[in-house]
């Protein structure tokens, strides 16, 4: 919930963005996940990523690193994106073949899955820092810090052995140093940079009402649908007028296919409190004017319909009653019964 809750407080504190309208910390990330399952068999997946946006990813074992974004090489040079990818190539490979080589040593059992995460934090644009961790079968195993590997304590006395392996090869933790203090940093400022106009876009979010299942007799499940927006921090609140309803439950923030996101908040309430609840959207691209919709209102048609029909339908039956009544009191038929 906290999580939920961070992102929305930076955007919405001021002082949260930075002059150029990113929120802070703007993170970049290489995640790699290495599947082991025989002493012969190894599959990996390779994504990179600016904050929830993938912008590169590495096509199975082809090696073939596909840019995501049109600006996904940012300002590097052909050779400089060479030269980078090839070092983590060759970085990646060393690894996989370390816990080849140390499997039984290690007392690795197939199968296992490790995952690194690497990269860096941005603040305004010039502090960076750089990271990277590893995990192993899901769980902490080690990190890089300052300039050595350092075991996680969940990591135990195996996570202790890696490192103290890895942490032989000074020439290699030149390298990783250099690629997260240096390298990192410049690529995700090219990166801002080229891809300007789509990460500092503004899309309104559409919101309409429903009503959910309903949650227990007596009580109304309202729904509230917020979708189309961009960025993702937002908030959405079911109120009474100025007045926050505290059974709000907001659901994850999930993506829509076109890069934009989507909400559900809802509100469990007795059927008889529904009338006079509106679901409030405030989100940037609204500029300080926000999606207001009263509940009962999405309804209207029904209240129209009820309104019209129900009094033609009267109306005509009326009407044919009053026919058939005159009928039997048309002077005209009474003489033709005489007749
Ligand atoms: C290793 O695992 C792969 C994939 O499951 C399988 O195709 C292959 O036959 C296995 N090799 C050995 C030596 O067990």
């Amino acid at each position: 919930m906290l999580f939920l809750q961070l992102p929305l407080l930076l955007v919405l504190l001021p002082g949260g963005d930075n002059e150029e309208g990113f929120q802070e910390p703007i993170s970049f990330q290489i995640i790699w996940i290495s599947s082991f399952y025989n002493r012969s068999w190894e599959e990996e997946v390779c994504s990179a990523w600016l904050g929830e946006l993938q912008t590169h990813r590495v096509e199975g074992k082809s090696d073939i690193v596909i840019y995501q974004q049109p600006w996904s090489k940012g300002n590097f040079s052909r050779e400089d994106l060479m030269e980078s990818e090839h070092i983590l190539r060759m970085f990646f490979i060393r690894f996989v073949q370390a816990f080849f080589n140390h499997a039984s040593q290690w007392k690795l059992e197939y199968p296992f899955d490790v995952q690194i995460a690497g990269g860096c934090d941005l603040y305004h644009g010039e502090t960076s820092v750089g990271f990277v961790r590893i995990a192993y079968q899901g769980s902490d195993f080690a990190s890089f810090q300052k300039n050595s590997w350092l075991p996680s304590p969940k990591g135990g006395t195996r996570a202790q052995l890696v490192c103290k392996l890895f942490n032989l090869y000074q020439g290699t933790l030149e390298i990783i140093q250099k690629l997260l203090s240096d390298t990192c940093p410049r690529f995700v400022l090219g990166l801002l940079d080229a891809g300007k106009a789509d990460l500092q876009r503004q899309v309104r979010p559409e919101a309409w009402l429903s009503s959910g299942p309903n949650p227990s007799p007596g009580h109304l499940m309202l729904v509230c649908h917020v979708s189309g927006f961009y960025p993702k921090p937002i908030w959405v609140m079911w109120m009474r007028g100025e007045q926050e309803q505290p059974g709000t439950q907001q659901g994850d923030i999930l993506p829509n296919a076109d890069g934009t996101w989507y909400l559900r908040v809802t509100l469990d309430v007795a059927a008889g409190e529904a009338s006079g609840l509106s679901c409030r959207v405030k989100h940037s691209s609204l500029e300080g004017q926000d999606i207001i919709l009263y509940w009962g209102q999405h309804s209207s048609m029904g209240w129209i319909f009820l309104a019209v029909i129900v009094p033609l339908v009267l109306l005509i039956g009326l009407a044919f009653w009053h026919r058939k009544h005159w009928k039997h009191c048309d002077p005209s038929s009474a003489l033709h019964r005489l007749e």
